[in-house]
């Protein structure tokens, strides 16, 4: 099981001190650089980091030095937007992640809705592929989102993990079959499956039921536990408790 691991909330501490201040003579800190090297040092498979929109934590700058300087694989996630579409063109990173985003929310708030976009959808990855991008969806786990990821022609899904991470008892038990038959659907496509949102080390055992997972992407527990044992440390506990796990394959 590949760990992805998301360092956007470096960037969020960065920018609670230093966004707009382009008068500073002092280096601005925390680097996403610095956190990058120290991720792959921890065992990360790749490096994923969300530029959004609003510039609210990852800038233009940091993807592409990242891209540049860090030898893992780059995974951008971005909304399914022209101005973004041009940005990853010109970057090129290994991978992308369609993302839902809207401009008020804390973080991304359910899943994309290919069905509904089916063509744009294609068109995007159509041209992200010409591009050299391996484009996955990000959807919540519903056969239908399943059904049009592939049709858009995407090779890889991300299962959205949030309401199974933030749910508890009967609910809580739906969310993970949910994931469990969104999976095997996807599977089922020709389609690989990730899933990401919310995932704890906690939830690993349970998340072991999903058949055909073959990547998580975590970001804000591992950098929460960062705080406390730095990053190196918080990522090689994640990876050495997925490592403890029997995945379902
Ligand atoms: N995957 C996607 C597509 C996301 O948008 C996010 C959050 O930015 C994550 C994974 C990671 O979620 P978390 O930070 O809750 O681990």
């Amino acid at each position: 099981m590949k760990l992805g691991v998301n360092i956007d909330h470096v960037a969020t501490l960065r920018q609670a001190r230093y966004a707009g201040d382009e008068t500073t003579a002092v280096v601005p800190e925390p680097s996403v650089l610095q956190a990058a090297r120290a991720a792959l040092e921890g065992g990360a498979d790749s490096i994923t980091v969300h530029v959004r929109e609003d510039r609210r934590h990852m800038q233009d700058a940091d993807a592409r030095e990242i891209h540049r300087d860090i030898p893992l694989p780059l995974n951008l996630e971005m909304g399914a937007t022209e101005t973004m579409l041009e940005f990853a063109v010109g970057l090129r990173p290994d991978y992308i992640c369609l993302v839902p985003e809207r401009r008020r929310e804390v973080t991304t708030e359910g899943g994309l809705d290919v069905q509904g976009s089916r063509e744009q959808m294609q068109r995007l990855v159509e041209q992200l592929t010409q591009a050299g991008c391996r484009v996955s969806m990000f959807i919540d786990p519903e056969l239908e989102q399943v059904e049009a990821s592939a049709a858009a022609g995407a090779p890889m899904v991300e299962l959205h993990t949030g309401r199974f991470a933030n749910t508890e008892g009967a609910q809580h038990k739906r969310e993970l079959q949910r994931l469990v038959q969104a999976a095997a659907r996807a599977h089922k496509l020709g389609l690989e499956v990730h899933a990401g949102h919310g995932i704890r080390i906690a939830h690993l055992p349970e998340l072991a039921q999903v058949p055909h997972l073959t990547e998580l992407n975590i970001g804000h527990t591992i950098i929460s536990r960062a705080i406390f044992v730095g990053l190196t440390a918080a990522v090689r506990e994640m990876k050495e408790a997925m490592q403890r796990i029997r995945w379902e394959i």
